[in-house]
């Protein structure tokens, strides 16, 4: 892309299921949408930046009927949460409705209208799951089964975690009713068929010509060339959509969940007194339309979504940016087993800066990579990065012209600093061009590590009693890149680009444009104050161990109940030997040993752990337990214990562990041997 253009662009989020809390899994989809808003919104490109609440589909119905509400209070609910809950990470939406408002029901039953209208939808009975025990039909979650693309025995209703494949109704093999857990029937019932099998030249040109990531690219390539099928677009269900002029049933919640980024742009329209300004996106294809999106929801993004927008004749996407996954510590995001971090808990209500979770998501690692989440790289990331670079220079800085001078030194921009700072703008350009928000972050961190080198060589501390009025220069070009910094860094990081600002005493930088980076400084540099504060390490291992906490009992809640429980957001993904049973040959990938203490020494500042050596036979191996409350170093040195030898060496609190010691109970009750197998022995 070329910005900016003379036509306008829309940027998208995928709307959030609303049926739970916002985690770190949402994250990684809301936060770089609205930095890529703001980053076009500085480069004087004409944004609109929409979203909304996913209200309906069966993972809430069935969460209100286990709560005996009604769908639509807890949808609401949910609703007035995420919309409370965005600009408290300065998630800024032009608008954000609802799937379940009349703008979006509305707009659904026009689409489908214009689709009867061009011949795409037919009538055809079909295959659905029936539950013979309680005699209801089982749309989607309703029903879990085996995967017939992958072999997945947990794939759920109307899609697969692990293969990623959307499940038709009637696809699922060996179908269970998860209202009585009674294996469920097939039935005939009639139903509506979206024609997608006729879109196949379409949406093959429709993907070659797609922008953003490369895995929004082929993956569809993958599917198309597969054949695509027709694709039933009515559920028997109270909850959702009605089908215009069929009472009887509801459309399918991938129909009008995608139309909400149509209805909630003419919502903005009619809002900013120009109620036809949404067709300059959908009706007119001139204009850039962008979905930001997790890499599960491909599929519906770039084959189901365009085909629709393309049969009745609206503008399709000009590019998908599907980000990679969140994990925690290596493992799969998972609500339900405890493996997660959740926005409000653990870390708004923490005090943490929204900052600096904002700057970890967003320069973690490209878009499309997975982002393995852990509380100690969070920690390492934000102290050394954003507390001792970016925060350390702004403050300095400000501090030497402050205490030095009365208002701004007098000094005026070197040609070096500003050719600096210029080539950060170009590749802010750049970045901005190519849709890749990690190297907007760079382009700002590196214009920060510049500032922050040059503090240092110049020494203006030294240079304001001896040659003061170099020292003023110095001072000067080091709070012209402290202002081009934050204002390069506004997109990522909002609120503290605003502090720098209003230190600086300069304009409002959310309206500033990157022209100004080189701007002559108007303001006068009040007293500064620390940009950020430090992660401390006790805060750091507390959190952890809520986290382990969480998963053990995740855990232990599995074993009893076999896994069948769904999980809050109905958003669980797929996870390594998540089956109920293990073959032996799985079994046979764990690598548990004997294995001897050797050493065991305290780990400072943390509360539960110890650091171990042990013997695993052919080896020694550095293992973290956290076993602290409940032995004594001495206890354990010449203990034979059990580990698994071939855990993912992860790192706790800043220390590698390379095993997993393995014991039983909440007072971490070790595990041995009844005889005296040797350290390194195999336990089969
Ligand atoms: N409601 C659908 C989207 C409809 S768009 C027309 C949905 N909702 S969701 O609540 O499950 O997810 C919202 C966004 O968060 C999606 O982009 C999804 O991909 C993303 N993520 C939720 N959990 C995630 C991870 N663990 N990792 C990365 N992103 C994931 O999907
Ligand atoms: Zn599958």
């Amino acid at each position: 892309m070329n910005y900016p253009k003379d036509d306008p662009t829309l940027v998208t989020c995928a709307l959030p299921y609303a049926n739970g809390k916002a985690h770190l899994g949402h994250l990684r989809t809301y936060i770089p949408g609205d930095v890529l808003a703001r980053s076009l919104r500085k480069l004087g490109q004409e944004t609109t930046f929409v979203c909304g609440s996913d209200m309906h589909g069966t993972p809430i119905v069935v969460n209100a009927e286990e709560q005996g509400r009604e769908p639509e209070d807890l949808a609401l609910e949910y609703h007035e949460y995420f919309e409370e809950t965005f600009p408290r990470i300065d998630v800024e939406f032009d608008s954000y409705g609802h799937t379940d408002q009349p703008s979006n029901i509305n707009r659904t039953q026009e689409i489908v209208r214009a689709l009867e209208d061009n011949g795409h939808i037919y009538e055809d009975t079909m295959k659905v799951a029936y539950d013979p025990e309680s005699g209801r039909t089982l749309p989607d979650r309703y029903v879990e089964g085996t995967c017939p693309y992958c072999g997945n025995e947990e794939a759920r209703g109307d899609e697969c975690d692990e293969c990623g494949r959307h499940l038709e109704p009637g696809e699922i093999e060996d179908p269970v009713s998860k209202v009585s857990g009674a294996p469920a029937e097939y039935r005939e019932q009639r139903h509506r068929f979206f024609a997608l099998s006729e879109f196949e030249d379409y949406l093959r040109d429709f993907v070659d010509d797609l922008e953003g990531t490369s895995n929004a690219r082929n993956q569809p390539k993958q599917w198309i060339e597969e054949g695509l099928q027709d694709w039933c677009i009515t559920r028997d269900l109270d909850w959702g959509v009605p089908y215009p002029d069929d009472e009887d049933l509801v459309l399918y919640v991938w129909v009008d969940a995608p139309i909400e980024y149509i209805a909630s742009t003419e919502e903005w329209a009619a809002d900013s007194g120009e109620p036809d300004a949404w067709e300059r996106y959908w009706r007119d294809d001139s204009s850039d339309i962008v979905h930001v999106i997790g890499g599960d929801i491909i599929q519906h993004h770039t084959v189901f979504w365009p085909a629709l927008l393309h049969g009745a004749g609206y503008s399709a996407p000009d590019a998908v940016l599907a980000s990679g996954l969140v994990k925690v510590n290596d493992r799969a995001f998972s609500t339900s087993k405890g493996r997660a971090v959740w926005l409000d808990d653990d870390y708004l209500d923490e005090g943490l800066d929204t900052d600096f979770i904002r700057y970890y998501i967003v320069s973690y690692t490209g878009f499309e990579n997975d982002l393995n989440f852990s509380w100690s790289l969070f920690q390492e990331r934000v102290n050394n990065e954003l507390v001792d670079i970016y925060g350390n220079f702004v403050y300095r800085s400000l501090l030497l012209s402050h205490d030095n001078y009365d208002g701004l030194p007098d000094g005026s921009l070197s040609p070096e600093v500003e050719s600096e700072i210029e080539s950060a703008v170009e590749r802010f350009r750049d970045a901005v061009d190519d849709l890749e928000v990690k190297e907007v972050a760079e382009a700002g961190m590196a214009l920060a590590g510049y500032g922050n080198e040059y503090i240092q060589q110049r020494e203006p501390w030294r240079l304001v009693d001896s040659d003061p009025g170099e020292a003023a220069e110095v001072l000067y070009d080091c709070l012209q890149i402290a202002k081009a910094t934050a204002l390069l860094l506004e997109p990522v990081m909002p609120s503290s680009a605003e502090r720098v600002w209003r230190q600086l005493g300069e304009g409002d930088v959310h309206e500033a444009d990157v022209e100004d980076a080189t701007q002559p400084l108007s303001g006068e540099p009040r007293e500064p104050e620390h940009l950020f504060r430090q992660v401390e390490d006790s805060e750091i291992e507390r959190l952890e161990s809520r986290l382990q906490e969480r998963v053990g009992e995740g855990d232990a809640a599995d074993e009893s109940e076999g896994e069948t429980e769904d999980d809050e957001t109905g958003e669980d993904e797929a996870e390594f030997m998540s089956g109920e049973t293990i073959s032996f040959d799985e079994f046979q990938e764990l690598d548990i040993r004997v294995a001897e203490i050797l050493e065991a020494e305290e780990i400072e500042g943390a509360d539960d752990l110890l650091k171990l050596e042990v013997d695993v036979g052919d080896e020694e191996r550095q293992v973290v337990a956290g076993v602290k409350q409940f032995y004594s170093t001495d206890d354990l040195v010449g203990r034979r214990v059990v580990v698994l030898a071939n855990m993912k060496p992860s790192e706790i609190f800043g220390v590698e562990s390379q095993a997993m010691l393995l014991a039983a109970g909440d007072e971490a009750d070790l595990l041995t041997t009844v005889g005296d197998s040797e350290p390194g022995t195999r336990i089969r």
